[in-house]
């Protein structure tokens, strides 16, 4: 079926069972047809055979990421489940390779492109970026930061957040990066479980023509912040009043006169911290995903080179922000161990109108582009307008991460943005795990909505309850990883226990993502979402009852069920069900109330989309709350057996305000 331009329309792509082959010049030249072929291995098949012998694999990634160690490893790896050491005995820091030898061959080459929300624009080279990190890593220890000291960065999309990240782990200290759209009682909870002792911010942002403050909101919670003994501010924007603590706050351009434009590496074990990142999880309270130089560095640069097949001159862009992980392997580190160019962002995609993204590709030449399925569903509401009105001929490979795409998405994506040349890679990962895991190569034949198969050296399955494997039976069950890899977490900070009960004892030494899957006759894994009580919200991870605590803190309320209902643009809407104290009234005003109260708790995007207020929620004998019935009921689905509920009318309670 062909249009008038004989292009394939929608329909047609978007046939049952209609598999996608890569074009044949992007496989012949594709970084792992080289890899393939300097190794004799014929097939995708053979090489995924091949790579079963994961030591082998692995230290083939060492060399094939240029990774240089201070000193070589004595053991590729070392697993005591659950706690797996990579490149045992290797010294190491992981701004060698990111930096310090990038400035021997790629010094005056572009590591970053960056682009202001307001329309600037700046190039940052290896060279300057060397500068700037040691410039800071020197003040950093003027401050008396430490080898092993946390500290909190509380930045936007500015080159000086992967500065800040790189000047931490050069001294050897630990960052903890917090996403510049929390609130900041989210910055004060995490600042003080990883008792950080200094926090790195800016006066504030762009984001849609607006300024976000930040210094002035940290300030309101700094007096509780007692691990705190310094703040450094990088001046943005120039035009915001901030308040200066003597003694305790400097301005970056200020602090970083005078001190020296070089500074030596640390010279770490390659299993030491390089940085904590908190997620969301089952519980009220986020947890710090913590993450090692070694393993980490090989991990993520290893991915990037064969699943986006980045080379010497790509520009390579991926939207997150850093705040994540995504942003943390694939804007910060995967990419600067690479030597890429790449293109930064700071402000909304669709500001001043819906085509600033497609500009910015058409404006630096972007050929490999890393984004989530909510943007692609949001641009594909918005109409292939905006796309059109731009030359998107430089780019060659796609990607999405997040959340799982839908084949419509994918279809829009695949015609519009890559004019049906570009295959993309859907890639499934977690923050624990930080590199992508499941994903298809430039070389796999693509099912739109499947992750397609583990990249080599990854042993995913997908078990049932029993841990028997239902490969190949297209049965959804629990997905787990079967062998360490590289760039696995190395525990929860502080919460050792946390780290067993959540990934480790569903089953036996294997590690559960906690989502659920499928593994279709031909191998491809298709992610379902997830199995825990963690909702996807345009892509971001927030967990129900942190929505709920944040909920409970306000004085109006005596209970609440956060639960998750389908989303046409976010993948999934919050819906919260409320029991208000008695002596208050529902009503619009309060719902507005509790919406901003969630966001100075936690941020924006955890305000419920939906509020419901009840008269009694659904609970088990023992008190728990049975969200599990509430969502149900809020979908039109049978709640199951309420037999064993304390209280069975309660389901007619919620029935009644949804109805
Ligand atoms: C969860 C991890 C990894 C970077 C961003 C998210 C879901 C992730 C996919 C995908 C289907 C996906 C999973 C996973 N997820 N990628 N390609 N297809 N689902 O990191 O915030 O740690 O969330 O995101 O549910 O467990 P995260």
């Amino acid at each position: 079926m062909k249009n008038e331009s004989g292009k394939e329309t929608i329909e047609s792509l978007l046939r049952e069972g209609r598999i996608f082959h890569p074009p044949s010049e992007l496989v012949e030249s594709s970084n792992i047809k080289a890899f393939m072929d300097r190794h004799g291995i014929k097939t995708y098949e053979e090489l995924l055979e091949r790579a079963k012998d994961i030591e082998w694999f692995w230290s083939e990634m060492v060399k094939e990421t240029g990774i240089e160690w201070y000193e070589e490893p004595s053991k590729i790896m070392e697993w005591n489940p659950p706690y797996v050491k990579w490149f045992v005995g290797a010294k190491y820091n992981i701004v060698h390779n990111a930096v310090d030898k990038q400035v021997k061959i790629r010094k005056n080459k572009v590591a970053y492109i960056w682009e202001g929300e307001p329309g600037e624009s700046m190039k940052i080279t290896f060279g300057e970026l060397y500068t700037e990190v040691s410039r800071l890593a020197n003040v950093l220890k003027a401050l008396g930061i430490k080898k092993g000291d946390r500290v909190t960065i509380w930045l936007p999309m500015i080159p000086e957040l992967p500065i800040a990240m790189l000047a931490c782990a050069k001294i050897g200290a630990v960052h903890s990066v917090v996403f510049s759209g929390f609130s900041e009682r989210a910055l004060l909870d995490r600042i003080l479980d990883s008792k950080a002792k200094l926090l790195i911010t800016a006066d504030g942002f762009y984001r849609n023509g607006k300024i976000v403050e930040l210094k002035s909101r940290a300030d309101e919670v700094l007096d509780k912040a007692h691990t705190i003994e310094n703040v450094i501010v990088y001046n943005r924007i120039n035009e915001i009043n901030v308040n200066m603590m003597p003694g305790r706050d400097y301005w970056w351009q200020d602090i970083v006169k005078g001190h020296s434009r070089s500074c030596d590496t640390e010279i770490l074990d390659a299993n030491d911290l390089l940085f904590i990142l908190y997620t969301s999880g089952t519980t009220g309270k986020p947890k710090g995903v913590m993450h090692a130089h070694g393993g980490y560095a090989v991990g993520t640069a290893s991915t990037l080179k064969f699943i986006f097949d980045i080379k010497e001159d790509d520009i390579w862009w991926c939207s997150a922000d850093i705040g994540w992980i995504t942003g943390h392997s694939y804007i910060v580190y995967g990419p600067l161990i690479l030597g890429a160019t790449q293109v930064m962002y700071e402000g909304a995609p669709l500001y001043p109108q819906p085509d600033r993204w497609w500009s910015i590709i058409e404006k630096y030449g972007v050929t490999v582009f890393y984004t989530a399925p909510t943007a692609i569903r949001m641009f594909m509401r918005l109409g292939e307008k905006w796309p059109a009105r731009h030359d998107l001929s430089t780019l060659r490979l796609l990607g999405t991460v997040g959340e799982p795409i839908n084949p419509e998405a994918w279809v829009w994506y695949y015609k519009y943005i890559g004019n049906a040349r570009c295959p993309i890679m859907d890639t499934w990962w977690q923050t624990e795990t930080g590199m992508q895991m499941i994903s298809p190569l430039p070389i796999t034949p693509l099912k739109p909505g499947s992750v397609t198969k583990p990249f080599p050296g990854i042993d995913a399955d997908v078990y049932d309850p029993n841990g028997s494997s239902l490969n190949k039976k297209d049965i959804g069950g629990y997905l787990v990883i079967k062998k360490p890899w590289p760039a696995m977490l190395r525990g929860l900070w502080e919460a050792e226990e946390k780290y067993i009960s959540t990934y480790w004892s569903m089953f036996d030494n294997i590690y559960f993502t906690g989502d659920a899957a499928r593994v279709d006759k031909d191998g491809y894994f298709w992610v379902q979402g997830r199995l825990d009580d963690v909702l996807k919200v345009s892509g971001h991870r927030i967990g129900n009852s942190e929505i709920e605590s944040a909920l409970v803190s306000h004085p109006t309320v005596s209970e609440a069920a956060v639960v998750g209902k389908p989303h046409e643009i976010k993948g999934e809407a919050i819906v919260a069900f409320i029991v208000l104290r008695s002596g208050y009234e529902p009503s619009e005003e309060l719902k507005k109330t509790l919406r901003k109260h969630v966001e100075i708790e936690i941020g924006k995007i955890a305000r419920p989309d939906e509020i419901y207020f009840v008269t009694d929620l659904p609970k088990t004998r023992s008190g728990k709350i049975m969200r599990r019935v509430c969502r149900a009921l809020l979908l039109g689905m049978h709640p199951g057996d309420t037999s064993t509920l304390a209280n069975p009318e309660a389901v007619e309670a919620v029935k009644k305000v949804i109805s």
